[in-house]
């Protein structure tokens, strides 16, 4: 099965690479080049499916759309500017779990290229991806692995061994939107091994939930959550509680880094403003905000307070980890 999850935020990657404004502009300018009729077609129920019949300044307007898009321009830079950072600090290896249509290796080539880069991912999603770069005529530069497999029932270090992969290494691994699609246990393990069986200093970027903001997300599931669990990729896993995850990391063998809530507008901001301090579709945002204030407490009628203050505070969140 492909993922179309991982097509549905490729193409949410390739309308934010049209905005004029280059310093609001999302930098995968590669997933315009992945995302074509054939890949939108697989995503016909999102409105992204529709981007090269529309106009970008009106699609923009769509609040489905911008929303996704923005989301996306704050995970790239976030996890760009974090890749930047583990090069500099002196990691040689780079390994991109679950890597779907990521675009890191080909687009950054320059500064990964003193580094080992191992992108994983199911097999099938991974070989439609070799196809499609194929037909784009982007080439894999000489530095890059890629490895198959199932998190949920192969065991990920003999898979990167295999693929070339060296615990004694410092490490940057990239898990962008994986770990909510993992069962449980997956999801530990896959922590465990990045947190035992890399160099000390070596760090991990993800997004993930927490359990209560899963159970709110899919008991009112639309847009994006919707689909996902339409197209049999449900989100499954979650951080314990309705917390931030810094305990669980912690016990897991993990010091936080920067870490964000989507729903702190004000620390998004800094991955999804532009030049003039201008966030990313802030007219448009607004004008949702005043909406879904008339609306009240009528939309999520059933939550108790304490689920509707984690939802307040941040289901989604974005997070650097360091290996101590
Ligand atoms: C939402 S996509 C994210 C893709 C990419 N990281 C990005 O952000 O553009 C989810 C990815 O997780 C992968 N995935 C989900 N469950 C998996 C599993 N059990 N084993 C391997 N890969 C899995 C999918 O193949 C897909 O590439």
């Amino acid at each position: 099965m492909i993922s179309r999850t991982s097509i549905m935020v490729a193409a949410a990657r390739a309308f934010g690479s049209r905005e004029p404004d280059e310093s609001l502009r999302n930098p995968d300018y590669l997933a315009d080049k992945l995302i074509g009729p054939e890949e939108l077609a697989l995503i016909a129920e999102h409105p992204l499916s529709k981007i090269n019949e529309r106009d970008y300044a009106e699609a923009f307007q769509d609040p489905a759309i911008l929303f996704l898009v923005w989301s996306m321009l704050a995970r790239t830079r976030f996890i760009d500017d974090a890749l930047r950072r583990a090069v500099e600090n002196g990691a040689t290896q780079i390994v991109t779990l679950g890597a779907g249509f990521d675009t890191r290796a080909y687009r950054l080539q320059e500064l990964l290229r003193h580094c080992r880069v191992i992108e994983v991912d199911a097999a099938e999603t991974q070989e439609y991806k070799k196809q499609r770069l194929q037909a784009a005529t982007v080439e894999a530069p000489a530095n890059l692995t890629y490895a198959r497999c199932d998190f949920a029932c192969e065991i990920l270090s003999e898979v990167l061994r295999t693929a070339g992969y060296r615990a004694e290494e410092k490490t940057f691994f990239i898990w962008e939107g994986v770990c909510m699609y993992l069962p449980e246990a997956s999801a530990r393990q896959t922590l465990r091994m990045m947190a035992t069986e890399s160099a000390r200093g070596s760090s991990v970027v993800l997004d993930y939930a927490n359990q209560i903001g899963i159970e709110i997300g899919m008991k009112y599931a639309q847009g994006p959550l919707a689909l996902a669990a339409l197209w049999g990729e449900p989100w499954i896993f979650g951080v314990p509680g309705g917390t931030d995850g810094s305990e669980f990391f912690r016990e897991l063998g993990f010091e936080r880094g920067e870490l964000i809530s989507f729903s702190n507008w004000q620390a998004v901001s800094r991955y999804t403003s532009g030049k003039d301090g201008r966030m990313y579709g802030a007219a448009v945002f607004q004008r949702m905000q005043q909406e879904a204030q008339s609306q009240g407490r009528a939309a999520m009628p059933e939550l108790t307070d304490e689920q509707r203050e984690v939802w307040r505070k941040g289901a989604h969140w974005m997070a650097e980890l360091y290996n101590i």
